[in-house]
This record gives C-alpha cells, sequence and structure tokens, in this order.
C-alpha cells in the first residue's frame, strides 16, 4: 500500500477522555473511531488488526474441532423467552421493535439461537460431540463503557458452544477449548493465564478465565509464578484424544481472579512463587450442562435408547477487546509494537525524500520485493520530513522499517529498524530485503 493513497488518519494528541494507554494509542494511530459511546467505527489500519486476530482465533478453534457458522445479530425475543432469560437480562439488552410490533434484540450472546440451531438437526448420541462457533457483533448496553474498545458497547466476540450426550463427554469437549485458547492466546504474542472464575449456579470447577496481565487490567489476579511461566500446549497434541493431564498439569495450579481467590490457599504458597498482578479479561469458558437444553427441549437420544437434554459448554473471546488488550501488552513511548502474527503490514518502506530519482528507484524496488515475498509493506511515499515518517512509523508499530535517504543511496546502502528493539543496522538493500523475508 502507497501510503500517499491510503487512509492512516493519525493525530498528534490523543483526545483528553483516553485513560489508558491503548486507548490512547488506538485513536492516536488512527485505528477507530467513536461514533457514540462505547461504539466505534473501525478505520483501515484497525480492521487489518482485527481480521488477523479473528483469523488467529478462527484457525485454532477449527484445529480444536469447532465449526464455523454466522448467527444473526439480531434474535427473536420469542427464543429468550424460552430459555427464561428475556426478563431476567435486564438493561444490558438492547431491545428493539420491528413494523409487525415484534419483540426483537441485539443479540448480547448467542446461548439460545445456536440451542435452537442444535435442536433442529441434531437428535441422536452418534451425532455429538458438536461445537459450533460464530465470530460476530454483539451489544450490551453497557452502564460504564470505557477505555475504548476495552469496554465497548457494540464489540467483537468469539462465542463457541459445545454439545454432548453426558458430563464426562462435555468435560472433554471443555478441555479442548482450555488448550485451545492458550494456543490462540500464544500466537498473538500474549501470556494468558487461566484462572478459576464462578461457575454459577451450577458450581463444579468448569469455568475459567483467561487475563493478561497488564497494570491497567480491570481484575485481580493471584496466580502460582510456575503457571505464569508455563508455554502454551502448542498445535499438536491430540485434539481428540486424553487432554485431561494436559489440562490438569495448569489448572492444579493456583490462579483465580478476586471474587474466587482463596486467600488462605494462596498464602500456603511458597512467597517467591505467589503473584498478584491485574488482569484483563480477553476470554472465559464456562460448562453450563442443561441450563439451555432442558428449557429449550434440545434433547439427544443416548446410547440407551433413552432421550436427554444435551450437555452444554459455552466459550468466548474478545476479539475487539483483544486488539486493545495486546497493545496494552506491546508499547512504548513512541507507539505501538504488533507482534508479527497480527501487525497491519509486515514492513514499511520510508522514503525520506520522495521525487529524489535514486530514493524512489531503490523504495520502488524494495516495495515490489516486499510485496513479492508476501509481507504486505506499507510504503510512505509522502513528500512529507522525515522526522514527520519516522514518527509516524513508530506510531502504528509496524515490525520492519526499510529507511531509504540520499546519503545512504550514494553508499549503495539502506537502514533497517526493527520496531521491538529499536536496533538499526546499516546494510546493502540485498541484505535488509533478506532479513525482513527471513
Ligand atoms: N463490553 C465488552 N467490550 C469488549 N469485550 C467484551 C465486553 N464484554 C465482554 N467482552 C469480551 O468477551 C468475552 C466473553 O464475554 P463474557 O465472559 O460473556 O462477558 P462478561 O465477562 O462481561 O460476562 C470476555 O472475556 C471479554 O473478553
Ligand atoms: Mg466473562
Amino acid at each position: 500500500m502507497r501510503l500517499s493513497r491510503y487512509f492512516m488518519p493519525t493525530l498528534r494528541e490523543a483526545p483528553a477522555d483516553a485513560q489508558i494507554v491503548s486507548h490512547q494509542l488506538m485513536l492516536r494511530a488512527g485505528l477507530v473511531r467513536q461514533e457514540a459511546a462505547g461504539i466505534y467505527a473501525w478505520l483501515p489500519l484497525g480492521l487489518k488488526v482485527l481480521k488477523k486476530i479473528e483469523q488467529v482465533v478462527r484457525e485454532e478453534m477449527n484445529r480444536a474441532g469447532a465449526i464455523e457458522i454466522l448467527m444473526p445479530t439480531l434474535q427473536l425475543a420469542d427464543l429468550w423467552r424460552e430459555s427464561g432469560r428475556y426478563d431476567d437480562y435486564g438493561e444490558e439488552m438492547l431491545r428493539i421493535k420491528d413494523r409487525h410490533d415484534r419483540d426483537l434484540l441485539f443479540g448480547p450472546t448467542a446461548e439460545e439461537v445456536v440451542t435452537d440451531i442444535f435442536r433442529s438437526y441434531i437428535k441422536s448420541y452418534k451425532d455429538l460431540p458438536k461445537n459450533l462457533y460464530n465470530i460476530q457483533w454483539k451489544f450490551r448496553d453497557e452502564r460504564r463503557p470505557r477505555f475504548g474498545v476495552m469496554r465497548g458497547r457494540e464489540f467483537l466476540m468469539k462465542d463457541a458452544y459445545s454439545f454432548d450426550v453426558d458430563e464426562a463427554a462435555a468435560r472433554r469437549s471443555y478441555n479442548r477449548m482450555f488448550l485451545a485458547y492458550l494456543n490462540v492466546y500464544a500466537r498473538l504474542g500474549l501470556k494468558a493465564i487461566p484462572v478459576k472464575a464462578d461457575p454459577g449456579p451450577i458450581g463444579g470447577d468448569l469455568s475459567h478465565e483467561f487475563m493478561i496481565l497488564a497494570d491497567t487490567g480491570e481484575s485481580q489476579v493471584f496466580a502460582h509464578r510456575d503457571l505464569v511461566e508455563m508455554g502454551a500446549p502448542g498445535p499438536d497434541i491430540d485434539w481428540f484424544g486424553d487432554l485431561e493431564p494436559e489440562v490438569a498439569r495448569r489448572t492444579s495450579l493456583y490462579a483465580a481472579s478476586d471474587e474466587m481467590h482463596d486467600e488462605a490457599r494462596f498464602a500456603a504458597m511458597p512467597e517467591d512463587k505467589r503473584m498478584t498482578a491485574r488482569g484483563i479479561e480477553v476470554g472465559h469458558i464456562f460448562y453450563f450442562g442443561e441450563k439451555y437444553s432442558k428449557p429449550m427441549k434440545a434433547m439427544v437420544t443416548g446410547p440407551d435408547g433413552k432421550d436427554v437434554p444435551a450437555q452444554m459448554g459455552s466459550y468466548g473471546v474478545g476479539v475487539s477487546r483483544l486488539v486493545a488488550a495486546i497493545i496494552e501488552a506491546s508499547h512504548d513511548d513512541a507507539g505501538i509494537i504488533w507482534p508479527a502474527s497480527v501487525a497491519p503490514f509486515g514492513a514499511a518502506v520510508l522514503n525520506l525524500r520522495a521525487g529524489d530519482a535514486g530514493c524512489d528507484a531503490v523504495c520502488e524496488t524494495a516495495y515490489a520485493a516486499l510485496t513479492a515475498a508476501g509481507l504486505d509493506p506499507l510504503y510512505d511515499d509522502r513528500d512529507d520530513r522525515p522526522g514527520a515518517k519516522f514518527a509516524a512509523a513508530d506510531l502504528v508499530g509496524i515490525p520492519w522499517q526499510l529507511i531509504v535517504g540520499p546519503k545512504g543511496i550514494a553508499e549503495g546502502v539502506v537502514e533497517l529498524k526493527t520496531r521491538a528493539t529499536g536496533e538499526r543496522q546499516t546494510i546493502p538493500l540485498d541484505a535488509a530485503l533478506k532479513a525482513i523475508t527471513g
């Protein structure tokens, strides 16, 4: 992309009401624009990052056996009356009437819709397990939307729903999601800690929130340090084999958010293993059994010929929140530092003297080579001061900057800057391209 033809509206200063660094940087780098409280338009750069996160989530869901569908944002109130949640949900639900005076709502989540789909088609244990997910906009009329897309009213969520014939099978479905989530966050360059969460009225131990450590997090997290240091399981585990040991290795170590914190258990751990920090909730997984399948009559015939309500779980990832969470975890004074997996462009080419025949020629060569190598480069070909170009490239956080100026050209070299470390090398163009393309 040539910057002269692009739309990347960067701001020198963030609006005063942006309190946390990710919100400030998202506005300054031109990723989003607020349209109403908690409602955002995604500008080109922000949309690219959002789509990349979405794709990582999608790939890991598919790998773990989940199947993508797309459910509508507008749902019938009657479905929610069946589950009993229409009245319970309260003020956070945006209620709408159509021209026939029918009650609709903008979905805050999709248990009812997915249960309706399931019960229409699936009748036997032989067709289980099933895990259906979608990546779709949600609306929750939060009392206090804040911190930009971190706590919005309209936000993008990946929500998956598992269906099984009994509790043991539901636990296996839960385990697949538990480990798939760790792989998602690792690919996004994040260290996510699975903490015990409130299981709600069903009780049991199958509810976890995934927390990214950051000072601006809304939750308090208490965890065993070994859990914080433990890596993700990686893609090559046997997804339909016995995952219990891999999950237990993690859940046996203490980790809880404020509501579930057990100070006595925490205090019993060696002092150097106790970690307390603020956390951002980027995912939440949940087993809730028959809560929806029973009132909505989503029944399956078991091996014994008896009909039982499907055992369900739900699994959410805050896709739009992750854009902000990644920035909270990865930035410096100059701007965002995107992990390569979600960077809006793979490399930037900075032409320090656009219009100079030598600089233009080298930049065009670099731009073509990086494009051919699949790096999707951003070429700053604007007629602007070098200082402005450096600042913009740092602000928007592209991993590599290939800097082309008249002085270097005379000596047959360019400058290559790594955004994450700030390291600069002065090398021939070929070597720079090789370093970027690996
Ligand atoms: N208002 C919001 N803005 C952005 N992301 C949200 C919002 N509410 C929830 N999410 C994301 O969606 C994920 C699943 O939501 P869920 O656990 O149902 O929400 P909550 O924790 O608010 O009950 C959360 O872990 C979070 O990452
Ligand atoms: Mg939650």
